[in-house]
């Protein structure tokens, strides 16, 4: 049985569906990466799930239990990073903690014996007396990041939670939630692809409110099609383009922009499964094109979640801007890190 299961939950407010009809569950132990653009309904789906908002149809079971049924229960359950926190800012870090500990029904002694442990943990020590809204975005995240933990919650529900944080505060965090969600359950949204892929075994896409996939990151890219190589060629781009299209174990050439040095580029994809690389450095010779560059393409899950979620433009465009789906992944981390 799965530990947390959401069946058809709908959540609107006035006209607009946030969720819509969404259904999908996450086994015990798992990283579930929530992925999806800004508006998508990660946030509204995740207040659904910590029982800040009621759904308007549609059943949460946590563990079995029914959410509806089982409130007190089940929050102490669940730790949570909200989105942002604008209410408790001018509280010490220490406080914060304490509310919140309140908050999901712990006693003082019980918060008191946690708070050293959490405090450890996340690294937080120097800024305990200090006032949150003094404190760096990567700080007010650990701060974020203890109280989830105080109750010592079998599952976590993170938020965005690298939104905003510059490239080593983001490698960071990222590092502590793998140190915190050891042997935990965890849902993290996120808009940012890259994030999925070092933290996730498993990733939903919602997109206006739908599940539009679910599955493991490297099943998600495996029923994207073929493989995917970039293709450098000293040619014209027509004619290239043209012979690419041509060869049997190619299903499809997108010309790409021309670098430098005016050489055409190309995204290839092979057909039902082939690797067209062979025949790409043969037709090169064949044609006395010289070949600059031949080399699998990887990021196909940005392709997926820009294809997926890209229907409308907008927020879709913009992540997917994040990581053009030719780069490889260190150089993709790299251009996403830079622009954020
Ligand atoms: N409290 C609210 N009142 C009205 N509309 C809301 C509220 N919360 C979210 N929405 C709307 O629901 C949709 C989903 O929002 P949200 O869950 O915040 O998306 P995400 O977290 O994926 O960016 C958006 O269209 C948003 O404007
Ligand atoms: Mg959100």
């Amino acid at each position: 049985m799965s530990l947390v299961s959401l069946t058809d939950v709908v959540k609107t407010f006035g006209e607009t569906v946030a969720v819509d009809s969404a259904t999908f569950s996450i086994d015990r132990g798992e990283v579930v990466g929530f992925l999806g653009p800004n508006g998508a309904g990660k946030t509204t789906t995740m207040r659904l799930l910590t029982q800040y908002l009621e759904p308007d149809g549609g059943t949460i079971t946590i563990d079995g239990l029914s959410v509806e049924d089982h409130p007190v229960e089940l929050r102490r359950r669940i730790g949570y990073l909200p989105e942002t926190n604008p209410l408790y800012r001018d509280m010490l870090a220490g406080e914060y903690i304490t509310f919140m500990g309140r908050l999901r029904g712990m006693g003082a002694d019980e918060i008191r014996a946690r708070t050293d442990d959490v405090v450890a943990q996340t690294g937080i020590e120097a800024v305990y007396y200090r006032p949150i809204n003094q404190l760096s975005k990567g700080y007010r995240q650990r701060v974020g990041l203890a109280q989830a933990i105080l109750s010592q919650p079998e599952i976590l529900i993170l938020d965005e939670p690298t939104e905003g944080l510059d490239p080593n505060q983001r490698v960071e965090i990222r590092s502590l939630i793998r140190d915190v969600g050891t042997d935990r359950t965890v849902l993290l949204s996120t808009h940012v692809m890259q994030e999925v892929r070092k933290t996730c075994s498993r990733v939903v896409i919602i997109n206006e409110g739908r599940i539009v996939a679910d599955g493991s990151v490297d099943e998600l890219v495996a029923g994207q099609g073929g493989v995917r190589v970039m293709v450098e060629l000293e040619a014209p781009a027509d004619a290239a383009g043209h012979a690419l299209t041509e060869l049997p174990s190619v299903a499809r050439a997108d010309a790409l922009e021309a670098d430098a040095g005016g050489r055409a580029r190309f995204a290839v994809e092979g057909s039902s499964g082939q690797d067209p690389r062979p025949d790409i450095s043969k037709l090169a010779a064949a044609r006395d094109w010289p070949l600059w560059e031949l080399h699998l393409a990887q990021a196909s899950l940005e392709d997926l979640f820009h294809r997926l979620t890209a229907e409308h433009g907008g927020p879709a465009a913009e992540a997917a801007d994040e990581a053009p789906a030719a780069m490889p992944d260190e150089a993709s981390e790299a251009a996403g890190e830079v622009e954020e």
